[in-house]
């Protein structure tokens, strides 16, 4: 089976075409960067006009990449939520369009579970297994116990773990997008700051909050800044104190949420990182070291495929299709599509399911 999945659901305007032996046979991603770039972060209207500039031909890039006519195609799958709307309409549209034009089979994915799934691309991870979701836009522990069965353990209240770095980075005049920037920066510290604190830390919950750790970092710059000694210096040693007060947050909540899982499902197969702050090297070891503490092995895909890609769609497409589900086409673009259902609703700025 080979399907194409396209992902319009944020910044990246992607196609990728993938093979139901898991092979990539195309992976095209035209990244927005330089259009939010003037404004410090995703503007939704102008990333929805960018999608539909740039994603016919993002399409037809990843097609000649595979070297594929859409009638070689077993399938069409797309992101059909939760994400900035203008953006998925645009996507889903491409998408039923071309499965309409060439009768091909179309289903609507939900973006957090091509996250969820992309461990079982990559490295065939068997099921249960517990996903740390965290990007800029998602932050939450999952059970993953098989393809539409996720348990949530725990969310953020507030911000997503890549929006707290976002926000910090633009604080500290250090640029778009954060996580790299705080990361660079910290790699220059000399004595990185201790004095932040770890919210949530030792919650029976598994749940997240940064806003009050971004507060507290605020009032430092300013401290600092009034004092005329905001220099690179303290730019560095605040982006590692940071850096590293996340990190202790998510190892905190992690391993409070790996105990839950285990308890319930002594088969836990692995411990899983995705989305785009599972590209940080510190939380990477960290993570490390959490799972070895527990005797399971960490699964972190490569960083391309750990932020939004379309591989990740098209590859839970798949695994939709394989189970005999579709999409009619009258499917309608979700702006917000919890995984699991069953889980109580969180209210905050950086919760999008
Ligand atoms: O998964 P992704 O590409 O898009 C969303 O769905 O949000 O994740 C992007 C997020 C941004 O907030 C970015 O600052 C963060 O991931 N990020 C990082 C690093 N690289 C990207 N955060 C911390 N450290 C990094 N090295
Ligand atoms: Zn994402």
């Amino acid at each position: 089976m080979v399907v194409l999945g396209i992902e319009s659901s944020c910044d990246e305007t992607a196609a990728a075409i993938v093979a139901d032996d898991r092979r990539i046979l195309a992976d095209t991603i035209f990244a927005q960067i330089a259009e939010h770039t003037p404004f410090g972060g995703v503007v939704p209207e102008i990333a929805a006009r960018a999608h539909l500039d740039h994603l016919d031909d993002t399409i037809a890039a990843a097609m000649r990449q595979a070297g594929l006519d859409f009638k070689d195609l077993d399938g069409i799958a797309v992101t059909g939520g939760p994400g900035l709307i203008g953006g998925v309409i645009v996507g889903v549209m491409m998408a039923k369009a071309i499965a309409f034009a060439h009768g091909k089979p179309f289903i609507a994915v939900n973006h957090l579970e091509g996250h969820a799934l992309t461990a079982r691309l990559t490295d065939a991870v068997a099921f249960p297994y517990l996903l740390l979701l965290v990007s800029g836009g998602h932050c939450q522990l999952l059970v993953v116990e098989g393809v539409g069965r996720y348990r949530r353990l725990g969310a953020t209240i507030d911000d997503a773990a890549g929006e707290a770095f976002d926000k910090a980075a633009k604080l500290m005049g250090l640029g778009f997008p954060g996580g790299p920037a705080v990361a660079a920066a910290a790699a220059k510290a000399t004595a990185p700051f201790r004095d932040l604190p770890r919210p949530m830390k030792g919650r029976p919950d598994c749940n997240f909050s940064f806003s009050g750790l971004k507060t507290a970092l605020r009032q430092r710059v300013d401290a600092l800044r009034a004092a005329g000694a905001f220099d690179d210096t303290a730019r560095a040693d605040l982006a590692a104190g940071f850096q590293q007060a996340v990190v202790d947050c998510l190892i905190d909540r992690t391993s409070h949420a790996l105990a839950m899982a285990k308890a319930d499902h002594p088969t836990l197969s692995a411990l899983v990182v995705a989305g785009g702050v599972a590209a940080n090297q510190q939380l990477r070891a960290a993570l490390q070291e959490l799972a070895a503490k527990h005797g399971l092995p960490i699964v972190a895909p490569p960083p391309r495929l750990c932020t939004d890609n379309a591989a990740m769609i098209a590859w839970a497409g798949i695994e939709r299709f394989r189970l005999g589900e579709l999409s009619d086409f009258d499917y309608a673009p979700r702006p917000r599509w919890p995984l699991d259902s069953a889980a109580s609703a969180l209210a905050g700025a950086g919760v999008k399911a």
